[in-house]
């Protein structure tokens, strides 16, 4: 996807910049949405068009599976019903929003994308890693993040994030330690079966010192350092 190009402005004479999907993966309490702001903000800054969205959800039909899958309520529901609704709602974010986004010249930035779900129902809930992988091409169309940022921090340090957070935990929050820990290292087992495609950094450190690596280590190194346009 990543040949759409973002239109060259005769004002600035910039070069043109192909538009990026970017997926922000992690543990729940990790610090992804804090990354993402960021993100957000260099892009506007440096005025590249952008969408944020977040799964599951992101379109109207995808916030009503939402809603089923992290209702406590929805509890007892069955693993391959939960494979399929995030898949449901993926393929309606991929057809509604992504493809048409990146067509556009627009980066799209999501908080989660298919690699969620070969953490949280691959490795956390047992299924069988390339069954969902033939499943999520099928999903998406094929169509998967050029970089995917991984946040990497012990469960008890997450735990204590989201204690902070107001609000009752969802149907998967309220999963055990066991199940968080085999999320974390399956998402580290597929960072390392991936490298050019995972930027995985730290988030055991403070959260601004993670944001200033990833400034470094994506934004600098990745984004400015190709020919990205400079903000107005
Ligand atoms: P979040 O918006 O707080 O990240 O909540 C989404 C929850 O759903 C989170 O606990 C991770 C989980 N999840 C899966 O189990 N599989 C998936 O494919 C996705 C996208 C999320």
């Amino acid at each position: 996807m990543t040949q759409a190009r973002r239109k060259q402005t005769a004002k600035h004479d910039r070069p043109s910049f192909p538009a990026r999907f970017i997926s922000f993966e992690g543990i729940d309490g990790c610090g992804k949405s804090t990354l993402m702001e960021h993100l957000s903000r260099w892009l506007a800054e440096a005025g590249i068009p952008f969408i944020q969205t977040r799964e599951p959800g992101g379109t109207r039909i995808g916030e009503r599976v939402r809603e089923l899958l992290l209702d406590p309520a929805s509890a007892g529901m069955s693993g391959r019903a939960e494979v399929l609704l995030y898949s449901a709602s993926r393929a309606q974010l991929t057809d509604e929003v992504i493809v048409p986004a990146i067509r556009q010249g627009t980066w799209v930035l999501t908080d989660r994308f298919m690699d969620a779900t070969f953490a949280y129902q691959g490795f956390g809930r047992g299924f069988d890693l390339e069954r969902l992988k033939a499943i999520q091409a099928w999903t998406t169309g094929d169509v998967r993040p050029d970089k995917t940022i991984l946040l990497d921090c012990a469960i008890e340090t997450a735990l204590e994030r989201m204690g902070s957070r107001n609000g009752e935990k969802d149907r998967i929050e309220q999963e055990n330690l066991e199940f968080h820990r085999k999320v974390r290292q399956g998402y580290l087992d597929l960072a390392r079966s991936e490298p050019e495609r995972f930027l995985v950094l730290d988030a055991e450190m403070p959260l601004e010192e993670v944001v200033e690596q990833f400034h470094q280590k994506f934004w600098l190194a990745e984004v400015e350092g190709q020919g990205a346009p400079e903000g107005d």
